[in-house]
C-alpha cells in the first residue's frame, strides 16, 4: 500500500499521496489540493516544490554527487566524452560502437550554418555581449530551419536536438568572432566537437591553427560538468516556454535568457570579476566582511548553491582541470589561483560560511580556467549555455513524450486592491 500524507484544513482532513522516486526525497503529491480543500501552495523561489518527473540527473545535496542518467559526472569527465554525455542524456543510455559513429556523424553533418545567418550578427553592435546575441539568433534558427518545429513529430524532435547541438557551438563562435572584428571561422568536421570549437574561436584566416590538445580536453570536461543539474532555473525556463508548445529553437533560446543571469550561468563571469577586484590575498579579510554584512548586497561569487549543502562535486573537477590548464601555459603561481585558493580556505573555516553550508561552486575555478585558455569573460555563459544545451534538450525531449505534462501556470497568492470601482479621470 502506497504511503499517504494527512494535511488538516480547517475542518477538512485530506489524504495526499506520496510518490517515491528510484532515490532522492519523496514527494507529496497536491495536485488535487485545490480542487479538494480551495487552497494552493506558497513556494516562492520553488525550494520545497518538484515540478515535474525527470530521469535524466540526480543531485545528491548534502553528499556533494551529481549523476547523469545513473553515472557519477565526475566518472564521465574523466571517461566519456562531450558528445557521448550529449547522447546519454538524450538516449538514457551510453552509445554502442554503432550507434556513437551514426550519431557523431549525424551532429557533423550539421555544424553549419544557412550562410544568411552571418547577416544577422551584422545588426548587432560589435561590443554586444556575446550572451545578448546568443539570445537572438538561438530563437532565430527557428526562421531558418522550419522543417523540423513540429514538436509532434519525433523525427522532427530528433532533427532540431541535434541541429541545436551541432550549431550551438557555431553561432557561440560566431559571437566571438564578431566581438573582435575577425572572420568567421567555418566548422572543421575533421575535428572533435571541442577541437572543433577551439578551432572556430581562434583560428584566423592568415596562419595555420595547431589545436592545444590540453585545452580541448580541459573544454570538453568543462563542457562535461555544465551539460546539465536538473530542474535549475534556465532548465525550468526552457520546460516552462515549451509546456506551451512553443518551437524547440524559441524554448531553448529561452534557456540561454535565464542562464545569463549572475546567479545563474553569469556567476563565472561575476566571480573572476570578483577575483580580480579582490587582487590580492591581504584584501581577501575585507571582502569576506562584507559577504557577512547583511546590509551589504556583497556576495561571495562562485559560493552558495540551492542544492548542494557540501563541496560541488563538479567544483572539485574543474579545480583539477584548472591546475592542468594553468601547467600547460606555465603559469602555476597565477595570481587569480592564489586569490581564489585562500579565499575557499578561509571561507570554509569560517563560522559564517561552515553555519550556512555554503562551499565554492563550479563557478568558482571555471573562470580562472577558461581565462587561461584565451576566453574573455564575456565568453563565459556562452561556453555554460553551448554546454547546457543538451540537458535543456533531454528535459525538452522527455517533456514532449510525458503524457502528464500540461501547460505550466502557477499560482499566486493575491495581496493586490479589492475590486473596486472605476473613477472617471474628472472625479479622481
Ligand atoms: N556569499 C555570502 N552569503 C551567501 C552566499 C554567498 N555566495 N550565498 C548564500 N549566502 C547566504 C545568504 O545571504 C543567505 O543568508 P541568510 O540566511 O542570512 O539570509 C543564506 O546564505 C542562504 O542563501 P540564499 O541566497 O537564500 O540561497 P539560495 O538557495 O536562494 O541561493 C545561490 C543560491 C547560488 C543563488 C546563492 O548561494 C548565491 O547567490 N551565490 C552566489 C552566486 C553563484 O555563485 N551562483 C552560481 C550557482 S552554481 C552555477 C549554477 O548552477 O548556476
Amino acid at each position: 500500500m502506497s504511503e499517504i500524507a494527512k494535511l488538516k484544513v480547517g475542518k477538512k482532513e485530506i489524504d495526499l499521496p506520496i510518490k517515491k522516486g528510484s532515490v532522492g526525497p519523496s514527494v507529496i503529491d497536491v495536485s488535487k489540493l485545490y480542487s479538494e480543500t480551495d487552497h494552493f501552495t506558497f513556494d516562492p523561489g520553488f525550494t520545497s516544490t518538484g515540478s515535474c518527473e525527470s530521469s535524466i540527473t540526480f543531485i545528491d545535496g548534502d553528499k556533494g554527487e551529481c549523476y547523469y542518467r545513473g553515472y557519477p559526472m565526475d566518472v564521465l569527465a574523466e571517461k566519456s566524452n562531450f558528445l557521448e554525455v550529449a547522447y546519454l542524456l538524450w538516449y538514457g543510455e551510453l552509445p554502442s560502437k554503432t550507434e556513437w559513429n551514426e550519431f557523431s556523424d549525424a551532429i557533423k553533418n550539421h555544424t553549419m550554418v544557412h550562410e544568411q545567418l552571418n547577416t544577422f550578427f551584422n545588426g548587432f553592435r560589435r561590443g554586444a555581449h556575446p550572451m545578448a546575441i546568443m539570445v537572438a539568433v538561438v530563437a532565430a534558427l527557428s526562421a531558418f530551419y522550419p522543417d523540423s518545429i513540429n514538436i509532434s513529430d519525433p523525427a522532427q524532435r530528433r532533427i532540431s536536438a541535434r541541429r541545436m547541438v551541432a550549431k550551438i557551438p557555431t553561432l557561440a563562435a560566431m559571437a566571438f568572432k564578431y566581438s573582435l572584428g575577425q572572420p568567421f571561422v567555418y566548422p572543421d568536421n575533421s575535428l572533435n566537437y571541442s577541437e572543433n570549437f577551439m578551432k572556430m574561436c581562434f583560428a584566423v584566416p592568415a596562419e595555420p591553427y595547431k589545436i592545444n590538445k590540453t585545452f580541448a580536453k580541459a573544454l570538453d570536461k568543462i563542457f562535461i560538468l555544465h551539460a546539465d543539474h536538473e530542474q535549475n532555473a534556465s532548465t525550468s525556463t526552457v520546460r516552462l516556454a515549451a509546456s506551451s508548445g512553443a518551437n524547440p529553437f524559441a524554448s531553448i533560446s529561452t534557456g540561454f535568457t535565464s542562464l545569463w543571469g549572475p546567479l545563474h550561468g553569469g556567476a563565472n563571469e561575476a566571480a573572476l570579476n570578483m577575483l580580480k577586484e579582490i587582487g590580492d590575498v591581504k584584501n581577501i579579510p575585507e571582502y569576506i566582511k562584507k559577504a557577512k554584512d547583511k546590509n551589504d548586497p556583497f556576495k561571495l561569487m562562485g559560493f552558495g548553491h540551492r542544492v548542494y549543502k557540501n563541496y560541488d562535486p563538479r567544483a572539485k573537477v574543474m579545480q583539477k582541470t584548472c591546475h592542468d590548464v594553468l601547467s600547460e601555459i606555465g603559469n602555476n603561481d597565477n595570481k587569480l589561483l592564489q586569490v581564489a585558493k585562500e579565499l575557499e580556505k578561509i571561507a570554509l573555516n569560517d563560522e559564517y560560511f561552515i553555519e550556512k553550508k555554503l562551499y565554492p561552486n563550479i563557478d568558482f575555478y571555471s573562470g580562472i580556467t577558461l581565462n587561461a585558455m584565451g576566453f574573455p569573460t564575456t565568453m563565459f555563459t556562452v561556453l555554460f549555455g553551448l554546454a547546457r544545451t543538451v540537458g535543456w534538450l533531454a528535459h525538452w525531449k522527455e517533456m514532449m513524450v510525458d503524457k502528464s505534462a500540461r501547460i505550466g501556470r502557477p499560482r499566486q497568492l493575491y495581496t493586490g486592491a479589492e475590486p473596486r470601482e472605476f473613477k472617471d479621470l474628472s472625479k479622481r
